[in-house]
């Protein structure tokens, strides 16, 4: 991994405001709970009796949204504490493993998942083409991928980047509890994140540019407008096919 800042932010919430504060606040900020999940949500295939992988599962939100919808979950996060707060979240109800995408899923057989959701978390693993062909690995035939990341627009046109086109590990500060938290994560323009999905062998059957939703308005009405009009996240959908030979 080029550097481990993008863990700050994670913790930074875990050490400033505990657990019981981090599910009530950190892990159902309003740019999840009503804007990026509702979209993700209604992308979902059938769960039901299906395997299906978390990868970058945080504190296991989706996690759990897959078990109650009768997945039986895996959920794989780099973070210690995010895994602790997923086990706490979860229990027996997933099998929850420590793992760095960037490594691949090694410990993942061949075709034994029905799903891959990645939410948010692509944005940290730098080479697509390694974690997409291991997605395609441990894909049954016919099972799907969901990923969400940044939209490129978002991230070229908020900061001055000279080209668009080059893959960037860029420094993103928040401020949260009056103190400023880094987060690094690559930007790479939207040929870059397309292509590594078709060349694994996927079919994209789904891509969204997701508004945020009515709630998200009553919530942040101060974001709203800005988000109604420019991509915040790019959300992709696509299936296990045979490889062109
Ligand atoms: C934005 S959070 C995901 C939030 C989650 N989708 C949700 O809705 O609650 C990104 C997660 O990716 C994890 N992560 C970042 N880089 C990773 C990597 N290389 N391998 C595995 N997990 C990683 C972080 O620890 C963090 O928990």
């Amino acid at each position: 991994m080029e550097n481990d800042s993008f863990l700050s932010y994670h913790e930074f919430f875990y050490s400033k405001i505990g657990e019981d504060r981090f599910f009530e606040e950190a892990d159902c900020k309003p740019f999840n709970m009503f804007f990026e999940r509702p979209a993700m949500i209604s992308m979902f295939p059938d769960l039901k009796g299906k395997t299906a992988l978390d990868a970058g599962c945080a504190a296991g939100w989706f996690s759990d949204y897959m078990f109650k919808r009768g997945a039986d979950v895996t959920a794989v996060d780099l973070s210690d504490n995010m895994l602790m707060l997923c086990r706490k979240r979860l229990g027996d109800n997933a099998k929850i493993y420590k793992c760095d995408l960037s490594d691949g899923l090694p410990f993942l057989q061949d075709e034994s998942m029905d799903f891959v959701l990645s939410s948010l978390t692509l944005d940290y693993v730098k080479d697509w083409n390694m974690i997409m062909d291991e997605f395609y690995r441990i894909l049954k035939r016919g099972g799907a991928l969901l990923f969400s990341a940044k939209h490129p627009y978002d991230a070229y046109s908020s900061k001055r980047i000279e080209t668009y086109y080059q893959t960037l590990n860029m420094e993103h500060e928040y401020e949260e509890y009056g103190e400023k938290v880094s987060v690094f994560f690559y930007k790479r323009p939207l040929q870059d994140m397309i292509m590594p999905v078709i060349n694994s062998g996927f079919k994209i059957t789904s891509l969204s540019e997701p508004v945020p939703t009515l709630e998200f308005k009553e919530v942040r009405p101060d974001l709203y407008d800005r988000y109604a009009i420019r991509p915040e996240y790019l959300i992709v959908k696509a299936v296990k096919h045979e490889r062109q030979k």
